[in-house]
């Protein structure tokens, strides 16, 4: 069901976004593969979290889900079971390819699939280095695409130079990694996220990170562990956009992961001009965390791409609508993986905003936006995907008009709230 998006007031005052997904997911995977029990606290309960749970529990691990708080019931390295049915990642692909890892691992069969958006992304860049581990992998396009069966157990470590800056690439291979015997090694082009490496280490295996290669020694004795996933940058993200765009707007975004590998929106944004201040930087579980307060203010175009891209490639869409109110023009480049997200968001963005009269082209590998035009009312779609609904959302904070957005359900993925946030605030009519 479409829903009308009418621009109201400023946004002042303070909120917490929900835990961070990627933390979240990671959490769930390591507390089962653990000895004992981990508490898991600030859990996002979004449906991308909550496929990760629905699988590990179909591998037979006991997992209690109460809001926000979650108690794994872990069943060590050793103690996953093979499902009786198809384990269903739904549109999460965090939870596909993170998996993936594990159940290269295990001396049993699994099928893996996941909704339509999930089976047409990209697998084969999990399943060939899983595959030179010594899994079977079976599926479409030789391994490439969803559903996967996979045969596995037996591993041999690797030496992996991944082709990609992916961090679940990167987990999946570590994952496996924990089942062999052995020194596993990830080598990535650029500094992709780095939650995986943190976190297996508190959990007691032993990882090495030497510049842009990560290891981990396989079989390790992993002991359950308090987890407290601090708030999601790429949520927080919308309203550090939509703050920054709506005048007389000053809110305080509170418990957000600073995560130097996820903070290239706050780099961007201060390049742009944009009024941000850390307050209050701390650590827990392992992770920076800090309380962000964001002012409206001017912005000005600028130019992203290279190292930088990994660091923010999930707010891209909603820099897009941070770039409309720039005076000036800002160019993304080397941001192809854009094309393979939840739905290809080059075109996403660039067709939906253009329907509300932005002057916004697309690259092969990004997007150039000349900012500074007026935003009118118009339908626009979501397209199934999370980040697109969100960002057509906070473009409808600066609009003229009534924005129509086709269906807000997608949002649900990882931002169950937002709307009511967004009313909350008195962003919204
Ligand atoms: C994620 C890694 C990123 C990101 C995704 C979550 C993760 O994907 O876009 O939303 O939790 O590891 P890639 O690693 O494929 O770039």
């Amino acid at each position: 069901m479409s829903i009308r998006l009418e621009a109201a007031g400023p946004l002042c005052g303070e909120i917490t976004v929900p835990g961070d997904k990627s933390i979240s997911h990671r959490a769930v995977i390591l507390g089962a593969l653990a000895e004992g029990e981990t508490f898991i606290e600030g859990f996002l309960d979004g449906e991308d979290c909550l496929s990760t749970v629905s699988c590990m529990r179909a591998l037979g691990v006991d997992i209690d889900v109460d809001g926000t708080s979650v108690r794994v019931k872990g069943a060590g390295l050793d103690g996953l079971c093979e499902p009786e049915n198809i384990l269903d990642a739904g549109n999460s692909g965090t939870t596909a390819r993170l998996l993936l890892g594990v159940l290269a691992g295990q001396p049993f069969y699994t099928v893996l699939t996941g909704d339509s958006s999930l089976r047409r992304r990209p697998m084969k860049r999990v399943t060939a280095p899983l595959k030179e581990m010594g899994a079977r992998i079976i599926g479409r396009h030789q391994g490439g695409l969803l559903p996967l069966s996979v045969d596995g157990g037996k591993l041999s470590p690797l030496c992996y130079n991944s082709p990609v800056a992916s961090a679940q690439v990167k987990s999946a291979v570590l994952l496996a990694g924990l089942f062999a015997a052995g020194e596993t090694a990830v080598t990535e082009p650029a500094q992709s996220r780095d939650h995986t490496e943190r976190m297996l280490a508190a959990f007691g295996a032993s990882v090495k990170v030497d510049g842009r290669t990560v290891s981990v020694s396989g079989r390790p004795r992993l002991l359950g562990q308090v987890v407290r996933v601090p708030g999601d940058i790429s949520s927080a993200a919308f309203f550090l956009v939509a703050a920054s765009i709506v005048p007389g707007s000053d809110l305080i975004l509170s418990n957000v992961g600073v995560n130097p590998t996820r903070t290239g929106i706050l780099d961007v944004l201060a390049e742009m001009g944009a009024n941000i201040e850390y307050v209050n930087r701390r650590e827990e579980s392992g992770e920076p965390v800090a309380d962000i307060r964001v002012r409206h203010s001017a912005l000005r175009g600028v130019e992203i791409g290279g190292e930088i891209i990994p660091r923010l490639i999930d707010e891209l869409p909603v820099l897009a609508v941070a770039a409309l109110f720039a005076a000036g023009e800002t160019v993304v480049r080397g941001a192809e993986e854009l094309r393979v997200k939840e739905s290809d968001r080059i075109a996403a963005m660039t067709v939906e905003l253009g329907a509300l009269g932005a002057d916004i082209k697309a690259l092969k590998d990004g997007f150039i936006v000349r900012g500074g035009r007026p935003i009118a009312g118009a339908a626009v779609k979501s397209r199934g995907d999370h980040r697109v609904a969100m960002s057509l959302c906070i473009a409808a904070l600066g609009a003229k008009g009534t924005v129509m957005l086709d269906s807000p359900d997608s949002i649900a993925v990882s931002y169950p709230d937002f709307l009511q946030t967004l009313h909350n605030l008195g962003a919204l009519k």
